[in-house]
């Protein structure tokens, strides 16, 4: 996806943007990046909530579970969904409305009478989730003048982290009441802001306009953060390169997946999807308060420690902000897959000899650390750099529904699994993974930091023998 400055660097850069214009580009991100904040804050939330609901609705593993991951599976669909939507009805528009899919399926999780209708209100959620990840990074990416759009998409990762621990903040406030009802509903805050922000803040994406001939509109938008010659000569180029990449696109369509030259992009998307996810992120994510119950620990206290856990997750976010650019993309992903994998070996011991609570929260602090340095950010970030242009929107949203489904399996049959074989085996099989993500990162992923496709497509080709 291209940002408004997208031009050859050789055309000679653009002026400066001025510092008016950056305040209002920035506001426009905080407020889209509200989308990635509802995607933690609604994965979240529901760790401390289950801990009440299941005594309310009385609900077995399998139940608990579900209430889980049917959001996961709502995600899924309304990620796939999204892509036809945002061309239809441009961004702005499918953000306000993902805002009332939020408020809605709210609503109804925060009325629900039972099992079913919890279950429903949690789909709704999951649409709007699933809907806002796959919308969230490309809007993000159009509003951006080229300089600074690495650091708006990484804004996306660290409002998703910024929600889960808002989440859990809120849980530990409600829980005291056992008011799970009330730490949903707090969702409803931020869902209300996405709707008012595309009604009366955010603006069109330029790239839409442009696309549907709007030309006049676009420019004033460019104009209005910048000022008209540069907005002539931004939407020149914008043109430009949107019937460059057209030509290709128009003749493989969606196949263009299918193409040889893709394949060595797609499998380092996909596997890495599925590897961000069946290494176990999400059983600590959203279950760390069950887990630390189970260590012995009361519900509250239980909640109270999974915040260390979110704050963890928040600042080594920052970390990876600040290194991704220095010590590249690669040396993050094998040290985090490496720490990954130690500590869940480590975990899934403490559970098997019975080691005592704090210890056990200790391990699952280094592993979020290692998590959220390296396999978190990195994953979202390398889907948007290894597509060649012509299957880079096809293949970053196939590489997020992959995400969603393999989240989807792992949330539906940690709890099961864990009863099943015990939990302690169970954090030994993520450890497994984790080490095999560590293998195949070390051989088949690229280097993307200061690189251009070009050369990202030869190392991948080396890589791949291909
Ligand atoms: C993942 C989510 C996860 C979150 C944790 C994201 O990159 O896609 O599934 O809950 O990181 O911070």
């Amino acid at each position: 996806m291209q940002g408004f400055s997208s031009a050859p660097v050789s055309e000679g850069p653009l002026p400066e943007i001025p510092a008016s214009g950056m305040r209002k580009i920035w506001t426009w991100a905080v407020l889209i990046a509200v989308g990635g904040f509802l995607f933690g804050f609604d994965t979240g939330v529901i760790s401390g909530a289950l801990l009440f609901i299941k005594h309310d609705f009385d609900l077995n593993d399998f139940e608990q579970g579900s209430v889980v991951s049917v959001l996961v599976l709502g995600a899924m669909a309304g990620a796939l969904g999204s892509g036809r939507l945002a061309d239809r009805l441009g961004r702005r528009r499918l953000l306000g409305l993902e805002g009332l899919v939020f408020l809605i399926g709210t609503a109804i999780a925060v009325f629900s009478t039972g099992y079913w209708t919890l279950i429903l209100g949690r789909l709704l959620l999951g649409l709007a989730v699933g809907a806002s990840s796959a919308t969230v990074p490309p809007y993000l990416s159009e509003i951006s003048p080229t300089r600074i759009r690495g650091r708006v998409l990484t804004l996306n990762q660290l409002m998703i982290t910024v929600g889960i621990l808002v989440a859990y903040l809120v849980n530990l406030v409600f829980a005291g009441g056992g008011d799970w009802r009330g730490m949903i509903a707090v969702g409803a805050v931020p869902a209300l802001v996405i709707v008012v922000s595309a009604l009366w803040v955010l603006p069109e994406s330029p790239q839409w306009l442009l696309a549907r001939g709007e030309h006049g509109r676009a420019r004033d938008l460019i104009a209005s953060v910048s000022d008209r010659d540069t907005a002539d000569r931004v939407v020149e180029r914008l043109d430009r390169t949107a019937s460059e990449a057209r030509g290709p696109r128009r003749a493989g369509g969606r196949h263009v997946l299918l193409a040889r030259r893709v394949r060595p992009a797609l499998i380092v998307g996909l596997v890495l999807a599925a590897a961000q996810q069946f290494a176990g992120i999400n059983t600590i994510i959203y279950y760390a308060p069950t887990i630390i119950e189970r260590t012995g620990l009361t519900a509250s206290n239980a909640i109270f420690y999974s915040i260390a856990i979110g704050l963890i997750n928040l600042a080594m976010t920052l970390v990876a902000i600040r290194l991704i650019d220095r010590a590249g993309r690669r040396a993050l992903l094998l040290v985090s897959f490496g720490v990954m994998a130690v500590t869940m070996l480590l975990l899934g011991l403490a559970f098997v000899v019975g080691l005592n609570s704090v210890l056990a929260l200790a391990i699952m602090v280094l592993y979020i650390a290692g998590y959220a340095v390296g396999v978190g950010p990195v994953f979202w970030t390398l889907i948007g750099e290894i597509f060649p242009p012509d299957a880079k929107s096809t293949g970053s949203a196939a590489s997020t529904a992959v995400n969603w489904a393999a989240n989807f399996a792992v949330s539906l049959v940690f709890l099961p699994l864990a009863g099943a074989i015990g939990e302690g085996q169970t954090f030994w099989i993520f450890a497994v993974v984790s080490a095999a993500g560590f293998l195949f990162a070390l051989r088949y992923i690229p280097e993307t930091k200061d690189r251009d496709f070009g050369e990202v497509e030869s190392d991948m080709r080396a890589r791949f023998g291909t």
